[in-house]
């Protein structure tokens, strides 16, 4: 099963049925003022499941501060934790993050991004005698649902394993030697209509074709292999094969922050994490330096039309920047000049810039000015996807992307607010906020 929590199946699952011609089966069953954080108390939420934050020490002053953003990356990832899309714990961020943005000044609202993925297929097997095994679709085979001879091939799957015979019917292939996509594809060039590929030991196995799948496929264990094998053998033997992609409802958001109605900047970062870990440096730092930023940003927000957003959804595919975009009406898609994103902006110590060309050379100026070294790289990541810019950028809108690449922890258990030093998170905070002034006074 996926790992997404407070989902919703869509579709069916992936089964086979496999019968003798003479016996019939019937169908198988088959989320104040400017200063240090401020605690998330609306209805929306937990209060209860949210500390406190330690009381304003001393007042935090005009300039981006690595401790303030640093308090938010705490929260976020310590108190809240993994915040998979969807899930409770992205809901609990997204109040927190909307209670910071208000505290600024800031209107605050939370939209929805609301989206389906593929989820792994549950197989199931069964046969003759109403007995059922368990099988398991392979990743990436094609959908389908089909009637067909059961006709067991002699090797592992090599062209010339296949008899005349295959051409129309369901093929078993044993697991080994040629990669799960290679089968498939022998087999689909020799006519057959769908694959059992069958464990080369007892038990059971998960695989992937690794691109999509002509023919559908599933796996099933070498026990239940071999007793395929004898029922091939039978005169007439048929299998019923069905594939259905299984689907995930994710219900998602984005936190939008405005100080007028209009939108001339972005500055954001995505706030959700995988579910391996706390995602502190991913993006936890994105998403505190962002908030850091509105606040210092504040006094010129109404006049430059700055916005700033945490995404939701990033992980699974940048959804919560994409379904931003794409919602843009095209009066509001000519209003916005930049994107600022700010994701893993917390451990290394090389920082890299890249995206729109113009954009970057702009902020290789900004950090002349504020003595820090940076790379450019306007063709990095900037260009293809791995994070939110590229959902700008794809949409013809000027975007920029501050990050580093040496974290140790990325994607794991151990991205934990402890390896981020506040002082890390100053520089992109501070490029970003220098970066929107000089566009904003260049207007
Ligand atoms: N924060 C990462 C992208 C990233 C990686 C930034 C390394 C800086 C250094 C992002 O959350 C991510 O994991 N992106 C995926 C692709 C995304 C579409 C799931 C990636 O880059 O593989
Ligand atoms: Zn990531």
């Amino acid at each position: 099963m996926h790992p997404l929590l407070g989902r919703t199946l869509v579709g069916g699952a992936a089964w086979v049925l496999a019968f003798a011609a003479a016996c019939t089966q019937p169908a198988p069953a088959g989320e104040s003022g400017p200063g240090a954080p401020t605690a998330v108390a609306t209805a929306e939420t937990t209060p209860a499941s949210i500390a406190t934050p330690a009381p304003r020490a001393a007042a935090v002053g005009p300039d981006f501060s690595g401790q303030a953003a640093y308090e938010h990356v705490k929260q976020l990832a310590d108190v809240i934790g993994s915040r998979v899309a969807g899930s409770d714990e992205e809901r609990k961020a997204a109040d927190y993050i909307a209670t910071q943005f208000r505290s600024y000044g800031y209107t605050a609202e939370q939209t929805p991004v609301d989206f389906e993925v593929a989820d792994e297929a549950v197989a199931e097997l069964e046969v003759s005698g109403a007995k059922r095994i368990p099988t398991n679709s392979l990743g990436f085979s094609a959908s389908g649902s089909l009637s067909a001879p059961l006709v067991a091939v002699r090797g592992t799957g090599q062209p010339a394993d296949f008899p005349a015979s295959a051409n129309g019917a369901v093929v078993l292939v044993q697991r080994g030697t040629l990669s799960f996509g290679d089968k498939v594809k022998n087999a689909a060039n020799a006519g057959a209509k769908g694959i059992i590929v069958y464990n080369n030991e007892a038990g059971e196995f998960r695989g992937t074709l690794g691109t999509a799948g002509a023919i559908p496929t599933v796996g099933v264990s070498g026990d239940a292999g071999q007793e395929l094998l004898t029922l091939a053998q039978q005169p007439g033997a048929q299998v019923r094969l069905k594939v259905e992609t299984q689907s995930v409802q994710v219900k998602s958001r984005n936190v939008l922050a405005k100080a007028s109605d209009t939108c001339s900047y972005i500055v954001g970062g995505h706030f959700d994490s995988v579910q391996a870990g706390p995602g502190a440096n991913d993006n936890a730092s994105g998403t505190a330096a962002t908030m850091e930023a509105a606040r210092v940003l504040w006094p010129l927000a109404k006049q430059a039309n700055l916005c700033f957003m945490a995404f939701g959804a990033e992980e699974l595919g940048l959804w919560g920047s994409r379904i931003h975009v794409r919602g843009l009406s095209a009066a509001e898609r000519q209003a916005l000049k930049a994107m600022v994103n700010l994701d893993m902006v917390g451990v290394g110590d090389r920082w890299r810039i890249s995206g729109s060309e113009a954009l970057v050379n702009q902020v290789g100026e900004v950090a002349d000015s504020l003595g820090y070294k940076v790379s450019l790289a306007p063709s990095g990541r900037g260009a293809g996807g791995g994070s939110d810019h590229a959902s700008f950028i794809q949409a013809g809108i000027p975007a920029v992307f501050f990050y580093r690449l040496e974290d140790p922890n990325y994607h794991l258990a151990t991205d934990q607010a402890k390896f981020i030093d506040p002082t890390n998170l100053e520089p992109a905070g501070r490029m970003t906020v220098e970066l929107i002034k000089r566009l904003a006074a260049a207007g």
